[in-house]
């Protein structure tokens, strides 16, 4: 790949799931990345198949302090960002009825607080790339969920979370999409470590190269917003117009039996 074509990309969430697809997918097609998650031992694994191209820089995204500094002190030399990709995230459940506040704690810390946290960190970065006055426009790309299309039983915490990351990246892009291209991917169900814990019926699951091909495929045409896969955005965007129905006959058979004791 020529230096003209080659980007430098950071993706959170590197270690598993969709954000490891698509470090395999990007370092394939010849970027440079860098990856981030808690777990070393995985991320280094990853960068071991590609040592010209990926540098790791472990991280909790949930850490602001940790978050201030990520770039600055693990990679000084580091002048701007062409794109980021930031799939850290945590599905934890609520079963009610145990308002579990900690469960809530963690998953808005890491889900919503760790997004704010790892744009605030990127966006130096991402700005030079604009004042360097290079030949595409830079890009922030969010892991929403269409969990957040409507309630969903026992998500409480995680579809909140996700809802509020879609606000926080749609809010972002009405200040900074002048210059920086904010777009949330409304992900359906994808077959990751995450979703192994999922003991319901997951319409339209796609693996998580699906997933991380179908990403890059849309991100070609800078759209406001993903919605993947477009089957499962279509079926429940027409219970959002039927609500009615899908809180009165649809939820019903989701609900885990005795969840609501
Ligand atoms: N799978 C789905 O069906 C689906 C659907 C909709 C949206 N999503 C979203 O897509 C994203 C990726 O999910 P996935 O299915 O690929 O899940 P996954 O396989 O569990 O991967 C989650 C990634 O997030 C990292 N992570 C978790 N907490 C972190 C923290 N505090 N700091 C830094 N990294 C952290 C994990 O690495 P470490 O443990 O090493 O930190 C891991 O790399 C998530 O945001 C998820 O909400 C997934």
């Amino acid at each position: 790949m020529d230096s003209q074509t080659q980007q430098t990309y950071w993706v959170t969430g590197a270690s598993s799931g969709i954000g490891k697809a698509l470090t395999l997918e990007l370092a394939n097609q010849g970027h440079k990345l860098i990856i981030s998650s808690r777990k070393r031992e995985e991320l280094d694994k990853l960068s071991r198949e590609f040592p010209e191209l990926i540098k790791v820089i472990p991280c909790d995204v949930a850490n602001s302090k940790e978050m201030q500094s990520l770039f600055s002190l693990n990679m000084p030399e580091l002048q701007s960002l062409d794109g980021i990709f930031l799939c850290a995230g945590v599905c934890e459940y609520i079963d009610l009825p145990n308002f579990n506040l900690d469960v809530f704690q963690r998953v808005f810390s890491i889900n919503y607080m760790g997004t704010v946290n790892s744009c605030a960190a990127a966006y130096p970065l991402l700005n030079n790339s604009v004042l360097l006055n290079q030949n595409t426009k830079p890009f922030i790309i969010g892991l929403c969920s269409m969990s957040s299309y409507l309630g969903f039983p026992r998500a409480e915490a995680y579809g909140a979370s996700k809802a509020a990351m879609a606000y926080f990246l749609d809010s972002l892009r009405a200040d900074i999409g002048d210059r920086i291209d904010v777009i949330p991917v409304y992900m359906g169900f994808v077959k990751t470590p995450m979703t192994a814990q999922n003991d319901f019926p997951m319409p339209f699951l796609i693996s998580s190269e699906q997933a991380a091909k179908g990403i890059l495929k849309k991100i070609t045409k800078r759209p406001l917003r993903i919605n993947f896969p477009w089957r499962l955005h279509l079926m429940l965007s027409i219970f959002t117009r039927l609500q009615r129905f899908w809180y009165s006959f649809v939820i019903p058979r989701m609900r885990r039996s005795g969840s609501f004791s």
